[in-house]
């Protein structure tokens, strides 16, 4: 067996008393030709291996360089120098992988920016900011399973190929193993999907909810955790191609009660990572502190990160409809002032993420659930409210991020889905086995979408959206 080693963090954690150790992992500096700073990713935190002079050969020193990998055989004793509490004498080096220090892409020294980093994505886990947000979304994922679990739910996985558009917003990514020469084309020119691989047109799915729902009426309580996909040409710091998303979906819920448990779960990850994550946070609150220094004052945030983050689990979210929404921004100063690049034009509008932030950053200064928007600005799945204009809609909008979660009651009333699908065009024989769950049994239900990346970004307190995922798939950029 080859693989006898302690995982740093574990190790740091003991007391150092002349105990046996192995440790493998990638060097990050080596000073003196004595002292090597070795990561395994395990925390940020790296063991000082100590090689007493003379004691290994030239040759093999000369290999211990930035970025090369090692197993390291020694024992643990308490630390002369300052900055750490134990050393590991060498006993034994093993050079595992050599990384030639003139091409290694990586200068420590130099402070690699973000931008160069995503350039390099393959190797920007091996830094100490990309350690600490990968770590903390781990976190964050696993606390959404603890989260569910612990309630019942039932982890659903829902397809990636679907026939359908479920927001019905058209931003679809096709899905097909036609030829692009020669296509199989329809009498009247359009492509023939029928002789498709599936029979018909497919696409990648845009969100899990109305498989979802097939699940939550049977189950009761489900929820889904999977990639998800838009095709919209957003260039933005928050959007993605490919992003993950939370869709719990629950019967016997109404709007209040998804608002509820939106809210109690957003509640739920923070303070897991808080609670489990404690370094990588402290040292992405401090990063985020320096990249804060180079905005002029009124750009910097008034809180701190594990401020803020405090400070969203100890409020409650302020709850407003839409149309008190609409009041507040017509009535700003900024509207005022003219400071929105779209003005507010009235009831009915759809909210630019500039108005959202404003609600959540300047005027409420907390996180906001927006509810009961205008029908005509949202999907046709959403309840239909008794005044005729609205549906049972909700938004939750965070500061710093806008939007990060969507959801709302569902339409469960056979005719009033029928009707608002015949309104929107949306074509009945598609979607017979979602009308069917309001056939048999329907019930009252609701669910919500969460942007995981978005929550990512919030509580790593990263500024860009690409950051937070391993491999962004944006507009013209699909590389790894
Ligand atoms: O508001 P959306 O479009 O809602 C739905 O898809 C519903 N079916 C959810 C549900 O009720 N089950 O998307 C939900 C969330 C957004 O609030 C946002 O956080 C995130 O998904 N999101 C994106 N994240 C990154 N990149 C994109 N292009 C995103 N589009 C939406
Ligand atoms: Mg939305």
């Amino acid at each position: 067996m080859f693989n006898k080693r302690i995982k740093i963090k574990e190790l740091l954690a003991q007391e150092p008393t002349g105990q046996e150790v192995t440790v493998m992992g990638w060097v990050r500096t080596f000073r003196n030709n004595q002292f090597v700073a070795l990561n395994d990713g395990s925390t940020n935190n790296n063991i000082q291996v100590v090689i007493a002079l003379g004691s290994q050969e030239e040759e093999l020193l000369k290999r211990i360089t930035t970025s090369a990998s090692l197993k390291v055989t020694g024992t643990v004793v308490p630390s002369l120098g300052k900055g750490q509490k134990m050393d590991l004498n060498a006993a034994t080096i093993e050079i595992l992988g050599d990384s030639d220090a003139e091409i290694y892409p990586i200068q420590l020294k130099n402070r690699p920016s973000l931008e160069f980093l995503r350039e390099i994505a393959h190797l920007r886990f091996r830094t100490n900011t990309f350690g600490s947000v990968f770590r903390v979304r781990h976190a964050l994922a696993f606390a959404v399973h603890k989260f569910f679990n612990d309630k019942g739910f039932v982890y659903m996985h829902t397809p990636i190929i679907t026939g359908s558009d479920a927001e019905g917003a058209g931003e679809l990514f096709k899905v097909t193993s036609l030829p692009f020469d020669e296509t199989p084309r329809k009498d009247d020119g359009s492509v023939d999907f029928s002789k498709d691989f599936f029979g018909k047109a497919t696409n990648l799915t845009v969100s899990g909810q109305l498989e979802g729902e097939l699940g939550a009426t049977a189950f009761g309580d489900i929820y889904t955790f999977g990639p998800t996909f838009r095709a919209e040409n957003s260039n933005t710091t928050r959007h993605l191609a490919e992003f993950w998303m939370i869709e719990p979906e629950m019967a016997f819920y109404d709007l209040e009660d998804n608002m509820n448990l939106a809210e109690e779960f957003i509640k739920y990850i923070i303070k897991y990572a808080m609670d489990n994550n404690k370094e990588d946070l402290e040292f992405l609150a401090q990063r985020l502190g320096e990249e804060e220094k180079q905005l002029p004052q009124d750009k910097r945030s008034e809180m701190g990160l594990l401020e803020k983050l405090e400070f969203v689990l100890n409020n409650n979210f302020e709850r407003i409809t839409y149309t008190e929404a609409i009041d507040i921004l017509r009535e700003s100063n900024y509207n005022k002032k003219k400071k929105f690049q779209y003005p507010i034009s009235g009831w009915g509008m759809d909210l630019q993420s500039e108005h959202e932030r404003y609600l959540v950053e300047k005027h409420f200064k907390k996180p906001v659930i927006l509810s009961n928007y205008p029908k005509e600005i949202k999907a046709f799945y959403m309840r239909q409210n008794d005044d005729g204009k609205t549906v049972a809609a909700m938004d939750i909008l965070a500061p710093g991020i806008g939007e990060i979660v969507g959801g709302s009651q569902r339409e469960e009333r056979f005719d009033n889905l029928l009707d608002r699908m015949k309104e929107m065009h949306i074509p009945e024989e598609e979607l017979w086995w979602y009308l069917d769950t309001r056939r048999f049994g329907t019930v009252p239900h609701a669910g919500f979408g969460l942007g995981f990346e978005r929550m990512v970004q919030f509580v790593t307190g990263m500024t860009n959206i690409r950051d937070v995922i391993a491999f962004p798939r944006t507009p013209g950029s699909a590389e790894f």
